[in-house]
């Protein structure tokens, strides 16, 4: 069998196969990437506890997969394209064989700075290549590494390093996105003033902005490479690693205030990964890719990094926003790298598109052949302006669903392969098993139905715990239904089997692509001393998909409710990050709860939909006439 799918049929045939042999199946898919030794046991597993190791026994490091063995014969191919945040600045190419060097001599310097196999290493950099060649460079050692996104505060990265007790951070003096410049080393130091486990901050030199260097921990990445340099560039020999041993952990937001480290291992995400890349994208040497994600979420993980380079793949890397210093930025990176395939997410096609059409004006776009598609429900509007005027109705659209936990794509068509329907992630990977199912648990089964999504059988790719509280991995995942994956996710089978996602059926967000808790928004609205209590919830945003919509009860001393009002924006920003601020807080005097004290956040919900007629029973409510003033004062 060969790793990639060319054919509907051979589809279909595929799939039915990895059903009835997943094992054979994944064998034969894993059989194309360079092991150490092979696996003794394909799969073990029950989604009990939950238990699931693929490839038990096998040897390996992911970096010889996405370096070491491209290096004979495409050494010289470009690896990584690097377009700066400021047209102006140069751009870099990185061959395989460049970054090879610059991941091993990178991975050096972790060593001489005393990372070893297992210890964690918070990773805190813009979108540079520098990035990219620090997340490579711990695997390569066997470090355990965790990015945290650019845009999160002190107080999230603080929280994230203590949880993985990290003993190293790799940040830079600040970073460049869009017009802004962000102060990263300040954001770090004031982290690491929470962070005992930290012993050393390799800095990097990007925005030239003054930073303060604290003698004995930290120090300039620029001065390590040196040292490597001198000591006459020993090679880095890769540490072997066991196939279930940790790769790297990712936070992502859930329903409780507290994100959960999201666990991947070397094989099976290493599998998974390129495997998904190379059928999703139908990618031909040669071409080139670009992903517009952020490396700081699990798109460029998967996509930006691991899954392309496994397959030799050109990955262009974007420092920058879609809409500096114009909207027509990734039409002129489009025309200037001519990007074969585009992979991006809805709400960066509802903001370019809100530009009308001028940006695409004298643009170049006849490269795009593949597009793809990620982070949240593509509307259908979005879907055929992008496929119109980005991919001229001849580049298929990948509408790809999958999530943090997934570790790689779940339910997307394959680029030229099977048949695409907007709004629609269509039909499942052959390997995955997505089944829907109703409050009960009880599997819907047929078409023309719709449940809430879950997975019934593992896949190499897929989370193996959160990190260092399994309870939570089970609790989450594996409780709510016996003996399945939830993702949260409600989803609809139409009459031809073709799978839509509706969104989440939890109290997560989806916002501008973002995860972000319901709970951890209203846990940091309530560190302002002005607030008694709060509730969030999501409304319909027409670029971020969704919005923050918060309901705030105020103290009794509040004079001037505007100035409040800006510092709980400030409050959120300094405690999560600027991504999650709410878009419009609702002060009120009371909220919807039942006699036990439970918020009704259906009802809540509705309000915020601009739905104020239909809001079901309320006979329940504790004071019902709160609802009234609630719905008055809606914004
Ligand atoms: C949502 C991002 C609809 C979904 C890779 C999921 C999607 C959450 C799609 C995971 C899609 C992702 N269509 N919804 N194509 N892709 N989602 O962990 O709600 O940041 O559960 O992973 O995004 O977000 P995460």
């Amino acid at each position: 069998m060969n790793l990639k799918i060319t054919s509907f049929s051979e589809y279909k045939e595929v799939y039915d196969y990895s059903v009835r042999e997943p094992e054979n199946f994944w064998a034969e898919i894993a059989d194309s990437f360079r092991w150490r030794k092979k696996w003794d046991k394909v799969l073990e597993w029950n989604f009990k506890e939950p238990s699931i190791k693929w490839f038990q026994g096998a040897k390996l490091n992911i970096t010889e997969n996405c370096l070491d063995r491209h290096l004979e014969k495409h050494g010289d191919r470009p690896a990584i394209i690097w377009e700066p945040n400021d047209p102006d600045e140069a751009h870099r190419v990185l061959s395989y064989k460049q970054l090879h060097d610059k991941v091993c001599q990178f991975g050096n310097v972790l060593r001489n700075n005393g990372v070893k196999k297992g210890d964690r290493v918070c990773i805190y950099l813009p979108m540079v290549p520098e990035l990219a060649i620090a997340v490579l460079a711990c695997a390569r050692i066997g470090a355990i590494h965790s990015v945290v996104f650019g845009g999160f505060s002190a107080q999230s990265i603080a929280d994230r390093i203590n949880d993985a007790e990290c003993s190293l951070v790799i940040t830079a003096d600040g970073g460049f996105r869009g017009a802004k410049d962000i102060p990263l080393k300040d954001i770090i130091d004031d982290a690491l003033v929470q962070c005992r486990s930290v012993q050393k901050v390799i800095v990097l030199t990007r925005s030239r902005s003054p930073v303060s260097m604290i003698k004995g921990r930290d120090v300039w990445w620029e001065d390590e490479i040196k040292k490597v340099e001198t000591q006459g560039n020993p090679p880095c020999p890769v540490e072997i690693m066991d196939a279930e041993d940790l790769l790297f952990i990712l936070y992502t937001s859930g329903s409780t205030g507290k994100p959960k480290g999201v666990v991947h291992t070397c094989g099976g995400y290493m599998v998974y990964a390129g495997y998904t890349f190379a059928n999703v994208f139908q990618y031909h040497p040669g071409e080139v890719y670009f992903c517009t994600a952020d490396i700081g979420w699990i798109t460029g993980h998967s996509y930006i990094v691991y899954g392309p380079l496994s397959q030799g793949a050109t990955t262009v890397m974007f420092e920058g926003v879609p809409t500096y210093p114009s909207p027509s930025r990734y039409w002129d990176i489009v025309e200037k790298y001519k990007v074969n395939i585009l992979y991006t997410a809805p709400t960066a096609i509802r903001s370019l598109m809100s530009f009308g059409t001028g940006p695409l004006e004298g643009k170049d776009l006849s490269s795009i052949t593949k597009l793809g598609s990620v982070g949240e429900p593509i509307n259908e509007e979005a879907w055929h302006w992008f496929d119109e005027k980005i991919g001229n109705k001849q580049a298929p659209i990948a509408d790809t669903w999958w999530q943090t936990e997934t570790g790689g794509i779940m339910i997307s068509p394959i680029a030229g392969v099977t048949t695409t329907k907007p709004g629609y992630a269509t039909l499942p990977l052959p390997g995955v098993q997505p089944v829907l199912v109703d409050e009960n648990g009880k599997e819907i089964e047929g078409n023309g139905v719709s449940g809430n999504l879950c997975i019934k059988f593992p896949w190499p790719g897929m989370l193996r715990t959160t990190y260092g509280d399994h309870e939570r991995c089970r609790q989450t995942y594996f409780s709510t239904y016996e003996n399945m994956y939830f993702t949260g996710d409600g989803c609809l089978r139409d009459e031809d089997g073709y799978y839509k996602i509706t969104g989440r059926v939890d109290d997560v967000l989806n916002v501008s692509g973002h995860r972000i808790g319901t709970a951890e928004v209203e846990n940091a609205i309530n560190m302002h001393t002005d607030v008694v209590e709060s509730a969030v919830v999501g409304y319909p945003h027409e670029i971020k998909g969704q919005g923050v919509y918060a309901y705030v009860i105020l103290g009794e001393s509040v004079h001037d409710k505007e100035l409040t009002r800006k510092n709980i924006l400030q409050t959120v920003t300094r405690i999560i990050g600027a991504i999650a601020k709410p878009d419009k807080i609702q002060f009120v005097s009371g909220l919807p709860k039942t006699r036990s004290g439970k918020i009704m956040r259906r009802i809540l919900r509705k309000i915020a939909e601009g739905e104020t007629s239909n809001l079901g029973d309320t006979s329940t409510l504790l004071d019902p006439g709160v609802v009234d003033e609630i719905k008055a004062g809606a914004l």
